[in-house]
Order: structure tokens, then sequence, then C-alpha cells
């Protein structure tokens, strides 16, 4: 299922108000305020074919999914409760697995880079998160409101056990998708001129 053929030429970049306007007020969402409906299943499928179409440097698709559904989280969930309790802020921990139980639908994204290739395991990781970013994009361009977070499970080598994350892999994130009862409140944004600096 591609919508567009090898070789095909594909359209070049005209000027999209809509876009623009899309860009400039996206915003992630609380994971925890993420409720039904989800994406269907056809939908879903449709979210990682848009946000599978990700730069990466030597087409090496360094990446995998996990499509996860309610009973799953809640099994891993029940799972991760005694390694919340061993986390330096155990409560907090505790408590973080809301997040990951809530939503309806979540996309596990996995960096799989390929070790001792000549493009650097930095830029496949970074192509991970590309491939985040645009499944947040993806499934706001089908309606729902996305959240990518990796909170602490992301990095004890128990709970990615729990995941069945691979030794050479790393989370890049959990992209959780659903629909808000309330719109999201605008956060801090950068001074981009302040971060940025001009060359001839
Ligand atoms: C790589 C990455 C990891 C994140 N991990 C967490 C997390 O562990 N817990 C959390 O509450 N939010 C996490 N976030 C989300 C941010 O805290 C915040 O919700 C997001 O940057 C909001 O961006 P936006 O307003 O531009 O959508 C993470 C974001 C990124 C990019």
């Amino acid at each position: 299922m591609t919508d567009a053929d090898l070789g095909a030429a594909l359209p070049l970049p005209v000027p999209s108000a809509e876009m623009q306007d899309r860009l400039a007020r996206r915003r992630s969402a609380p994971a925890q305020s993420l409720a039904a409906p989800g994406p269907t299943p056809a939908e879903v499928e449709r979210i990682l074919l848009l946000g599978a179409r990700t730069p990466d440097h030597g087409k090496l698709f360094p990446w995998r999914f996990v499509v996860m559904g309610p009973q799953s989280r809640a099994d891993l969930a029940l799972a991760l409760a005694p390694l919340a309790a061993r986390q330096p802020d155990p409560g907090k921990a505790g408590k973080t697995l809301a997040k990951l139980t809530a939503p309806p639908l979540t996309i596990l994204v996995l960096s799989t880079p390929v070790p001792d290739h000549k493009v650097p395991v930095w830029e496949q990781q970074l192509s991970a998160g590309a491939v985040c970013m645009n499944l947040e994009h993806a499934a706001n361009a089908l309606g729902y409101a996305a959240s990518w977070i990796t909170d602490w499970y992301s990095y004890d080598p128990e709970a990615l056990a729990l995941f069945d994350v691979r030794p050479a892999e790393r989370v890049a994130g959990f992209i959780h998708i659903g629909t808000l009862a309330e719109p999201p409140l605008e956060r801090p944004r950068p001074d981009v001129a302040a971060l940025t600096s001009w060359r001839d």
C-alpha cells in the first residue's frame, strides 16, 4: 500500500496556507487525557505509512514499530508496577504508568541502527526521531491528537525486556494516539531568532 510508484515524478511543493496554519498551531496532547475514539486498524496502517515516509540516510529504515492496543499496555503496566517501586521517585514512576494505559492506541517506535555502517548510528537514530514526529503529523492529519513520550521504562533494562526491546535497540518514543475532550493549551515557544545565526 503506497501512494507513489518507484521512480514516479512527485509533486513539487506549493504554498499551502492550511498546512502553515496547522504547523503553526500544532500541539501534542497530554497522554493521560487521550481517550476514545482512537484510530481504526485501517487508519493505523495509514498513519504508519505516512509516518514512515521519512528521510533516512542510506535507505536503511533503521526503525520498527509495535502497535499496542489497550490490553497489552494494561498487562505491561501491571508488570511494570514493581519496577516503578524501585525508581528514584517511586510515586512519580507509578503515576506515569497512567500515561501508558489511558490512550486508546500506542505505536512504540524503536530505533534499530545498523552497526558499523558508513551511515553513523547518530544519523540513524535521528531518523527514528523524525519518524516519531511524522507519526504525530500523520495522526493529526487523520483528525487525532497525539503524544510522543518516553518515560522511565524506556531506559530501565528490565522494563525494556518486558516490551521485547532487543539489546541493540532503543526506544525512540511511545506515540500515543486518541481524542481530546478539551483543546490543548499553548506552551512556551522558543525565541527562534535567539537560536538562529545567519551567514552570507
Ligand atoms: C524524545 C521525547 C521524549 C519525551 N518524553 C516525555 C516524557 O517522558 N514524559 C512527558 O511527560 N513528556 C515527554 N515528552 C513530551 C514533552 O514533554 C512535551 O509534551 C512535548 O515536547 C510538547 O511539544 P509540543 O507542544 O510542540 O507538541 C517527550 C518529548 C520528546 C520529543
